[in-house]
């Protein structure tokens, strides 16, 4: 631990336009509430801020298509997010929001000095406009054919087909996502941060000056430094956000990006009158948690803001994980490809501690992770129920079966037991080095391992078997077990406070600082114990198979809805559809055409004649199942040879989303031979 006065621990301000999901948990939200908590009880002055963001075009497009207010939206899921965040044991000291108006007065002050300064560009340039809505078009909503690979659905700040970066004009037929049309090129001014003048200040303060940052930050840094920065935009043309206080700037809202981690200060505004200190002062350590879709803002944009404002401290650090995937997937809150974390709790009511300890102990903090329900059920029952609960149930049930639930006294301790008590400092001392360094997941399998000593200690030890011939001993063992349960209360408790705090519950502990990790009689003999509980319970498989079961259901119905209707055909007039003789028939007789995979023989009654047609059905019908059935059949097609079989017209079927066929057929029974036309 470092010797700054007091730390200021932010978390990337989610936006508030849709609930929020395991992904976000694991790659902010947990690692920075386990640091905060580490801190904390470490007796630091930390403040953990965070707060919706409630700006941005997505926010206002999803207000249009549920024909609410955006600031219906930005309710609903601030409401519902803190919540979720609550509900997880997410210890903000402040859960703000970017629509208080604390926010905005903070966000127009810090645009109003900076452009008193003189520290903006003004520039006007030509961008697209939709004339039907009314309005410039960010480049995410534009999209048209790739000038390099001819994908017509390129986005206009990049193709996903190709990869390459492009700009809105450079897209072929451009087309605005929002009314289909054609937008037409609008002159607009706009307010420019010049960050390449800040760029060699940035390469000493990172390049130089924090090597210590993750690879994955620094690399992403530097990368960015490497190519040049050029003056960024920070302002938009939009109804939605906080207005340009620029005297015939209307219409002009701040970048979200720009007003979003000024939020950072609002929060902390709106949470301490004291919060200068916080901010101001160069014995503060400012560390900002967020995911590496972030990093650009938090390392380049906002310190360049920060440094040209001038009255600010710079982040410290900025431990950025990279991403969580979702079975094998790509976690998705549009394909609802995600665990939302209110319905987790819905099906393991009481578990948040369960999905803490997975999501830390499998963090994407080097590279992407995969989460999977297996993983999940696997660390449940192999480690916390199996090792963790194992070890405490085993300790406390023994306790109150022998001594009445009362701590026994334990003297002369052999070596053995004192080299156990022992390892509990060098563990703190490992587990403290790993979340100094953010290396949280490595931290929580450290303090793990105080538990795994604990459950090897009572498996080599034995007391069950000893309590007849050697009572003595049996009180050594539990003294020593009684006082490793005790420690384990503080050294798991930022990982794990749901359970912590219940354990301390059945061991009538009081709360201790982090330095009182290593003490050995934290529970004096004698002291009285609580009845305990189970600290964890087994996830079963049909658990398991149910969430694997609900996802299969996503991916079914995102595959219907991804899969691609058929392009429309040129027109034809009505004489060209005449032509064809498109009558009903029924089935009288089926059978499978032999040595193929597909066909069909079919023998069906046109109500002119009786004749033969093959189709291409066996995939989709059982032969037997076909007599009787009326459908469809174009009987004026040219007879054709099919594996010999001569056959004459064509059933009519289509295709549903899956691929399978389906038999178009009258809707009441008719005559055969009844026309359609
Ligand atoms: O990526 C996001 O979800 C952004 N809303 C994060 C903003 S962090 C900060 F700058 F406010
Ligand atoms: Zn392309």
């Amino acid at each position: 631990m470092n010797d700054y006065k007091r730390h200021l621990i932010t978390a990337a301000l989610p936006y508030a336009n849709g609930p929020v999901h395991i992904g976000h948990l694991a790659g902010v939200y947990v690692p920075a509430d386990i640091y905060t908590r580490y801190l904390r009880q470490n007796g630091k002055d930390v403040l953990y801020i965070c707060g919706s963001d409630e700006h941005g075009v997505p926010i206002t497009l999803k207000a249009k298509q549920e024909k609410v207010t955006p600031q219906d939206i930005v309710d609903k899921f601030h409401t519902m997010n803190k919540k979720a965040f609550e509900d997880f044991g997410i210890a903000f000291d402040i859960y703000h929001r970017t629509s208080a108006p604390i926010h905005y007065e903070t966000a127009s002050d810090f645009f109003k000095k900076l452009n008193d300064k003189g520290d903006f560009i003004e520039k006007t340039s030509e961008q697209y406009y939709d004339e039907e809505n009314q309005q410039f078009l960010a480049d995410r909503y534009i999209t048209g054919t790739c000038p390099h690979c001819s994908n017509e659905k390129a986005y206009g700040d990049q193709c996903e087909a190709c990869g390459t970066s492009l700009s809105a004009t450079d897209l072929i037929n451009p087309k605005s996502s929002l009314s289909g049309n054609k937008p037409i090129l609008k002159e607009t001014k706009h307010w420019y941060l010049p960050l390449d003048q800040y760029e060699n200040d940035l390469k000493k303060w990172i390049l130089e000056d924090h090597k210590e940052w993750r690879a994955n930050v620094y690399g992403q840094c530097k990368s960015w430094l490497d190519q040049g920065l050029q003056p960024r935009a920070v302002s938009r043309d939009l109804n939605w956000g906080v207005p340009v206080p620029v005297e015939g700037a209307d219409g002009k809202v701040l970048y979200v990006w720009f007003d979003a981690p000024i939020g950072y200060i609002s929060a902390t505004k709106e949470h301490t009158a004291d919060w200068e200190k916080y901010w101001k002062s160069d014995d503060s350590r400012l560390i900002h948690f967020i995911g590496k879709d972030n990093i650009v803002f938090h390392c380049i944009i906002f310190p360049s803001m920060l440094k040209a404002h001038g009255d600010y401290i710079l982040p410290d650090n900025v431990p950025a994980n990279e991403f969580l995937n979702l079975e094998n997937d790509k976690i998705s809150t549009s394909r609802n490809w995600a665990v939302w974390l209110h319905e987790y709790l819905e099906d393991f009511e009481g578990k948040q501690d369960v999905l803490r300890y997975v999501l830390t102990a499998n963090a994407p903090e080097a590279k992407d992770n995969d989460f999977t329900w297996k993983d999940f059920q696997i660390r449940n029952n192999n480690e916390l129920v199996a090792v963790l609960g194992n070890f405490i149930n085993r300790t406390l049930v023994l306790t109150q079966k022998y001594f009445d639930g009362v701590c026994p006294e334990a003297t002369d301790l052999s070596e053995y037991d004192q080299d156990i008590l022992g390892q509990i400092e060098e563990i703190r001392a490992r587990v403290e080095k790993s979340l100094d360094a953010f290396r949280i997941r490595e931290a929580l399998f450290e303090a793990m391992g105080l538990a795994r000593l604990g459950n090897k200690y009572l498996a080599d030890t034995e007391p069950w078997k000893l309590i007849k011939q050697d009572e003595n001993r049996v009180k050594q063992i539990l003294n020593v077990c009684i006082q490793i349960s005790a420690n384990l209360t503080l050294l798991l408790n930022p990982f794990l406070p749901f359970s912590m705090n219940k354990l301390r519950g059945f061991l009538n502990l009081e709360e201790y600082p982090w330095d009182a990790i290593g003490n050995i009689s934290l529970i004096p003999a004698h002291h009285k114990l609580n009845k305990p509980e189970l600290l964890f319970d087994k996830i079963e498989d049909k658990q398991v198979e149910e969430q694997v079961q609900k996802l299969l259901s996503t991916k079914k119905a995102n595959e219907s809805k991804e899969k691609e209707l058929p392009p429309a055909k040129q027109i034809v007039n009505y004489e060209d559809f005449t032509k064809l003789d498109i009558r009903t028939a029924t089935i009288l007789e089926a059978e499978k055409v032999p040595k193929t995979k597909k066909l069909i023989k079919l023998k069906v009654d046109t109500g002119l004649d009786i004749r033969t047609v093959v189709s291409g059905i066996a995939e989709y019908f059982d032969p037997e199942q076909l007599p009787g059935k009326q459908v469809t059949l174009l009987a004026n097609l040219a007879p054709r040879k099919i594996r010999g079989i001569e056959s004459q017209g064509m059933i009519l079927l289509a295709e549903d989303p899956s691929g399978k066929l389906i038999f178009i057929s009258p809707e009441d029974k008719l005559i055969n031979g009844a026309e359609i036309k």
